[in-house]
């Protein structure tokens, strides 16, 4: 107790004093060698840029700074600069001063990535909106086969160098696939063995060690394994995480290591783990590279999801002190959720039609056919099954209140949902992957009428008709119905009342 109020009396001092994440780490000796976020700059002097977005429309590109010397990004340079188009997240700066930018992750020893030449996908800019003290900020969001990567870095730690990483995260968006890391990594991009990276895990991963529960969990994935303590198994004092946003901090020094995790909105951190290193052979003394990575595994491995704020690595191994300063400034910062849907209502219990906006097809309605999602010229002259199969019942989100789901009229029970990034109409199978797909957030049309129907797992994907089929497309991605003509009127839709 006495020394918990101590902790917070010392907390609450260096508050007092204007200072970011970074200054913290600085004045307690363990300076951040990269530092990163799109939501706000994490040294109360700094006013460089913070990330750059790339648009669709033209490949121009702009950097978002902080609205002020250590404040929040100027989320409404990147709304106006993205207007009538799409953006995607294509640099995000290192505010250390050390040029550890993070950019499109390259193909790995696991996996190439989904995009064009073996590339992980870039995150849609504006998929993650939140607030930070009611100025509104994005972060991160990434969706399976997103990936950011540094493999040439300056400062940061290699072999059994200590280092400190903390990450702000959104604790509702995660899978159990590998692997949601953000930290050291190889810089090969391949898995050169146990010990060669030491990064911070946030999911629903096994393998070696877990949490309490049925997670997610805050782990450290020291490659070839994710790491809850010392030995295999459960961790009972690594808990579940339950807030909405999370600080998560992994770190490490010769022969030991340590997880804590926070409520980023409130309080303080606990320490989940710290001891020694896992009993395995390759982890003592660790064999770390310095490369960094967001999103993906150290062999760019790329199932998993999640979505990052703000991390910062440290060259040295933290105090106690300095990170309970750091969780104070977080929540200072005064994170809090915002609405994901935009433009003209879509109502939860309303029962609509969707028209499409592109010249060619402005009769066309989206209907289905079986599973098949297409577009149908519709009018008051096609029978009632026909018109059924043209309306749908908006619902709330399966995998996310704060969107809908899109059930059709004429199969109740079935439900709008990509797979393979094409849309089906089908009945939902008790995962969590089918209500994720499933889930919509109507945002304001981007050719400028009514609505586009964004993809809650993958924000930079929305109902599109092409040869008359209904997609999940992105503009200019890798497959041909993500093809950059006509995409903003194809993705565009006048929601109307339902045809019957
Ligand atoms: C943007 O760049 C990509 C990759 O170089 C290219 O395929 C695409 O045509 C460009 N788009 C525009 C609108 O210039
Ligand atoms: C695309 O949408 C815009 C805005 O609604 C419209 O003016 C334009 O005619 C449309 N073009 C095509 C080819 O559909
Ligand atoms: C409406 O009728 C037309 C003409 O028969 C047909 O081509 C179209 O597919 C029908 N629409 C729907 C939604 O079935």
């Amino acid at each position: 107790m006495s020394r918990f109020s101590s902790l917070l009396t010392l907390c609450l001092v260096a508050t007092l004093v204007a200072a970011g994440p970074c200054d913290f780490y600085s004045s307690g000796g363990t300076p951040c060698v990269a530092a990163h976020s799109t939501t706000r700059a994490l040294y109360s002097a700094y006013t460089g840029s913070l990330y750059q977005v790339v648009r669709g429309s033209d490949n121009a590109t702009t950097n978002v700074t902080p609205l002020s010397a250590g404040g929040v990004a100027n989320a409404a340079a990147q709304d106006s600069f993205c207007a009538g188009t799409t953006c995607l997240i294509s640099i995000i700066y290192d505010q250390s001063g050390r040029g550890n930018h993070l950019t499109q992750a390259p193909p790995g020893g696991a996996a190439a990535g989904p995009n064009v030449n073996g590339y992980d996908y870039l995150a849609a800019a504006d998929g993650a909106p939140v607030t930070l003290n009611g100025h509104k900020a994005y972060g991160v969001f990434v969706s399976p086969g997103t990936g950011y990567r540094n493999d040439a870095t300056s400062g940061i730690a290699t072999g059994d160098e200590p280092e400190g990483i903390y990450a702000v995260l959104d604790g509702t968006h995660y899978n159990g696939a590998c692997c949601f890391d953000y930290g050291n990594a190889e810089v090969s991009a391949h898995d050169t063995g146990n010990g060669h990276m030491e990064a911070l895990y946030f999911g629903l991963g096994t393998g070696y060690g877990t949490g309490s529960g049925s997670g997610p969990w805050i782990l450290a994935d020291m490659e070839n394994g994710l790491y809850a303590g010392s030995t295999a198994g459960v961790n009972d004092a690594d808990l579940p995480v339950t807030w909405r946003f999370v600080t998560g901090i992994v770190k490490g020094e010769p022969g030991n290591w340590a997880i804590k995790a926070g409520n980023a909105q409130s309080g303080a951190l606990s320490t989940y783990y710290s001891g020694p290193r896992p009993d395995l052979a390759g982890y003592n003394p660790m064999s770390k590279e310095g490369a960094i990575i967001l999103g993906i595994g150290g062999d760019n491995s790329d199932g998993a999801q999640g979505t990052f704020y703000e991390g910062v690595m440290t060259s040295g191994y933290p105090p106690d002190e300095t990170e309970c300063a750091v969780q104070a400034d977080i929540v200072a910062a005064g994170y809090a959720t915002t609405p994901l849907v935009s433009g003209p209502a879509v109502s939860v219990g309303s029962a609509v039609s969707l028209r499409a906006t592109t010249a060619c097809c402005t009769t066309r309605y989206l209907a289905h056919t079986g599973t098949e999602v297409n577009t149908q010229v519709t009018s008051t002259a096609n029978t009632s099954a026909e018109l059924l199969s043209a309306s749908w019942n908006v619902v709330t989100g399966l995998g996310n209140s704060a969107c809908v789901s899109f059930e059709s009229r004429d199969t109740p029970g079935s439900y709008i949902r990509h797979s393979g990034f094409e849309l089906y109409v089908n009945a939902p199978d008790g995962s969590t992957l089918f209500e994720t797909d499933a889930t919509w957030c109507p945002v304001a049309g981007i050719n400028g009428a009514g609505n586009s129907i964004r993809s809650w797992s993958y924000p930079s994907h929305y109902f599109r008709h092409y040869n008359a089929i209904g997609y999940a497309a992105s503009n200019g991605g890798p497959t041909v119905f993500d093809a950059p003509a006509l995409f903003n009127n194809d993705t565009t839709w006048i929601v109307g009342a339902a045809w019957a």
